[in-house]
C-alpha cells in the first residue's frame, strides 16, 4: 500500500462478502458427553444448537486465508490489487507476527499493509470503519476486512458456562472505493468502549501484564466471563448504539433492510428487536448453527444472509456488534456486490 492521497474523495463501498467454516460439527448432545450441560438448557439460555470446531492443525489464518479467497472470487478482483488486510480477531495464530500479515502473504496480497484488530466481537464493525475510513482517506482502494477466530481455543473445556457458547469460523468483506459521483457505501458507524467492564470478559494470561510463563491459575490462561455483567451490558449497548447511528443518519429501523447483530445469545437479540421494533424478518439469525464466533459472527451471517436471498443487492444493511472490551460498533451500509469499479 502507498500512502498517497489522489483525486476526489471516494466513498467505501460494501462489495463482496465470503465465509469459511471449520469441518467439524459439535452437537449440543456432543457436549452433553463432555461437561455437565444439556441439551436443554444450551438451547433454552442461548439459543446454540450446534457450533463448528477447528481441527487441531487449523489456526485462526488458515480460516481467514479461506474466507479471503471466497471473498475475493465473490469480488473477481486479485489479491495483487488490495491494499489493506485488516484481521480483527481475539483468538489470533500469535501475538506476532499479525495474523493478517500471514493471510495476505498466502493469498498473494504482496502490495497489501496488514494488521490485526482487537476489539473482540464488535471487531468486524470497527474493521470496517477503519477499511471505510483509510478508503475515504485517499490512502487505500480495496481493503479486506476478515475476522477469523478459533475461540474453542480460548475457553476452558472443563468450565461450562463459557465452552458451549463459543465456535470457531472466519468471514469478511472486501471493502472498495465507489466512483466519485457515489453517495452511498458505507453511510455511518457509531463505535466506543467502557474499559470498566474489562475485567467481565477477560483474558487474564498471555500479555504483558501476566506473561504466560507467569500463570498459576488454570482459568488464568482461558478466557473468564461474568455471564450476567455482560448480558446486561450487550442488551444495553446494542440498543442504545442502533438508537444514536439511526438518530446520527436522519434514519429510522423502518428504512432498514436486514439487521445482522453479533451472534452471542437469541435472548439478546430478541431483546433488541423487542425495544427497537425489528420484525423478525428483517432480523438474521444463524446462531443455532455457530455459536458465538467472536469477530467473524457479523460477517458470516451477513455472507449467509446473502446466500439465503435475506440481503439484496442495494439493501440498506445496519450491522450491531458488542463485546470484551467492553465495546459496541453499529454500521449502516448499503450492499453493493456488483459494482465493484476501478
Ligand atoms: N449447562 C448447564 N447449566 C449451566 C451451564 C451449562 N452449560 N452454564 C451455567 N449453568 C448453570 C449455572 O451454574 C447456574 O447454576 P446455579 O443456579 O446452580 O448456580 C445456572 O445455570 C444459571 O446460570 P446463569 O449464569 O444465571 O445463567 P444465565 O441465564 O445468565 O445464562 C449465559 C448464562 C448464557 C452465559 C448468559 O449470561 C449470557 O449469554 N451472557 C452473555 C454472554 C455473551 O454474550 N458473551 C459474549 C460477549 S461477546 C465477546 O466479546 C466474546
Amino acid at each position: 500500500m502507498i500512502g498517497v492521497r489522489s483525486g476526489a474523495p471516494r466513498r467505501a463501498r460494501l462489495a463482496a462478502l465470503g465465509a469459511h467454516v471449520p469441518e467439524r460439527v459439535v452437537t449440543n448432545a456432543d457436549l452433553e458427553r463432555m461437561v455437565d450441560t444439556s441439551d436443554a438448557w444450551i438451547t433454552s439460555r442461548t439459543g446454540i444448537r450446534e457450533r463448528r470446531w477447528a481441527a487441531p492443525e487449523e489456526a485462526a489464518s488458515d480460516l481467514g486465508i479461506a474466507a479471503a479467497r471466497r471473498i475475493l472470487d465473490d469480488a473477481g478482483v486479485a489479491a495483487a490489487d488490495v491494499d489493506l488486510v485488516i484481521v480483527p480477531s481475539a483468538s489470533p495464530d500469535h501475538l506476532f507476527p499479525s495474523t493478517a500479515a500471514l493471510v495476505a502473504h498466502a493469498i498473494g496480497a504482496e502490495r497489501a499493509a496488514a494488521y490485526d484488530l482487537l476489539a473482540a466481537c464488535s471487531g468486524f464493525v470497527y474493521g470496517c470503519a477503519q477499511g471505510a475510513a483509510m478508503i475515504e482517506a485517499g490512502l487505500a482502494r480495496r481493503v479486506l476486512v476478515i475476522g477469523a477466530e478459533v475461540m474453542s481455543r480460548m475457553v476452558d473445556m472443563e468450565d461450562r458456562s463459557t465452552c458451549v457458547l463459543f465456535g470457531d469460523a472466519a468471514a469478511g468483506a472486501l471493502l472498495v472505493a465507489g466512483a466519485p459521483e457515489d453517495t452511498t457505501g458505507f453511510l455511518g458507524f457509531d463505535l466506543g468502549a467502557d474499559g470498566s467492564g474489562g475485567p467481565d470478559l477477560i483474558m487474564p494470561a498471555g500479555g504483558g501484564r501476566m506473561p504466560l510463563s507467569s500463570a498459576t491459575a488454570r482459568g488464568d490462561v482461558f478466557l473468564q466471563m461474568r455471564g450476567a455483567e455482560v448480558f446486561r451490558f450487550a442488551t444495553r449497548a446494542m440498543v442504545e448504539s442502533i438508537g444514536r447511528l439511526l438518530d446520527a443518519l436522519g434514519l429510522s429501523i423502518d428504512d432498514i433492510d436486514l439487521v445482522v447483530p453479533h451472534q452471542a445469545n437469541a435472548r439478546i437479540i430478541d431483546h433488541a428487536a423487542a425495544r427497537l421494533g425489528i420484525p423478525a424478518e428483517r432480523m438474521f439469525n444463524n446462531l443455532d448453527r455457530y455459536g458465538n464466533t467472536s469477530s467473524a459472527s457479523v460477517p458470516l451471517a451477513l455472507a449467509e444472509a446473502r446466500d439465503a436471498g435475506r440481503l439484496r443487492p442495494g439493501d440498506l444493511v445496519l450491522m450491531v456488534g458488542f463485546g470484551a472490551g467492553l465495546t459496541w460498533g453499529s454500521a449502516v451500509a448499503r450492499y453493493e456486490p456488483r459494482e465493484v469499479r476501478e
